[in-house]
């Protein structure tokens, strides 16, 4: 499991494998716009404040994927335990 800290709300939520981070935040109740949720579209995406994300999307440019600094969380997870996110 990841933990998921929104910034803005300063919610933590608990991403269970096989979850997507979006999935997890709707189950707690916090409203995210998603669209296609498979990482093509980039209606979800996110800057990432804090933590490595995992990209699994095939919208950030090589670039935008090397800095880690946005994230797709529809379909992208982390590399480490924790994402803080600006949501
Ligand atoms: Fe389309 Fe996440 S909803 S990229």
């Amino acid at each position: 499991a990841l933990e998921v800290v929104l910034a803005r709300s300063g919610k933590s939520i608990i991403v269970a494998p096989g979850q997507t981070i979006t999935d997890a935040m709707l189950a707690e109740g916090v409203e995210i716009l998603t669209s296609c949720e498979q990482g093509v579209c980039g209606t979800c995406l996110t800057t990432v404040l804090e933590g490595e994300p995992d990209h699994r999307d095939v919208y950030l440019s090589p670039s935008e994927r090397s800095a880690g600094k946005t994230m797709l969380p529809c379909v992208s997870r982390c590399k480490g335990p924790r994402l803080v996110l600006d949501l």
